[in-house]
């Protein structure tokens, strides 16, 4: 068995790596931190933003799983006063915390509720949730088909999970970037197209939708 890399920067996410504040800082910055997307791997930051926007569209009295919420970039989905429950769940308190940070600088944190938990043992009862957001996560996860499942029996019927991910076969342009980050840690083993697509079908989800744009699938389905 090969042992892990030490790379200094890598490391589990709850050691709060260098490259978490990278990445945050990436996904923070359309003009400078898109164009690190775009060259990095092929991927237009936009279409990130535009899938986070499904949030604002959550009527008063919803409620919203952010999982994993990172850094809380998919908050400038949210809007003040919109009166939704989001939950911003993580596995590192690092992550909590600039997600709470970046909901008081957004004026959206009476809104918000800040929560440790592991995407695949989810502390929330089935179907609480009418929309759960899980943004460029699916390939950190250790076990990604069970964190599909999970977010799935937490979804409502008729609810919808959209989200985003690094995925397998998509070229060799991120083969270093995925290599590295498994062997260091920080990457889990992501997942095929075809396997997202039926681990959304045996999640329970219909109108499964998956748009490539570079080595990142963005997904969405509606719970049946
Ligand atoms: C690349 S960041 C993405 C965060 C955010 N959704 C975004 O798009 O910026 C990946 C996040 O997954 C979290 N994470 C890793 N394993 C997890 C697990 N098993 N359960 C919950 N969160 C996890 C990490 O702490 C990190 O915040």
């Amino acid at each position: 068995m090969l042992e892990k890399l030490r790379v200094p920067g890598l490391g589990g996410w709850s050691e709060d790596p260098l490259w978490a504040s990278f990445y945050d800082w990436s996904v923070e910055h359309p003009r400078a931190g898109g164009a690190v997307w775009r060259l990095g791997i092929g991927s237009d930051l936009g279409l990130l933003y535009a899938a986070a926007a499904e949030i604002g569209r959550q009527p008063a009295g919803s409620a919203v799983l952010d999982v994993p919420c990172g850094g809380g970039v998919a908050l400038r989905g949210l809007r003040r006063g919109q009166g939704i429950r989001y939950v911003a769940a993580d596995i590192a308190q690092a992550m909590l915390d600039r997600t709470m940070e970046a909901a008081r600088e957004r004026g959206v944190a009476d809104q918000v509720e800040p929560d440790i938990a592991d995407v695949g043992d989810l502390p929330y009862a089935d179907g609480e949730f009418d929309l759960v957001v899980s943004f460029t996560g699916l390939h950190c996860f250790p076990d990604p088909h069970l964190a599909v499942l999970e977010m799935g029996r937490v979804t409502h019927a008729g609810g919808v999970l959209t989200g985003s991910a690094l995925l397998n076969d998509t070229g060799l342009r991120t083969l270093p970037i995925r290599q590295v980050g498994r062997f260091s840690g920080l990457l889990g083993p992501s997942a095929t197209k075809a396997e997202v697509r039926a681990w959304m079908a045996e999640a329970g989800f219909t109108d499964v939708t998956l748009r490539m744009s570079g080595a990142i699938g963005y997904f969405r389905g509606v719970k049946a």
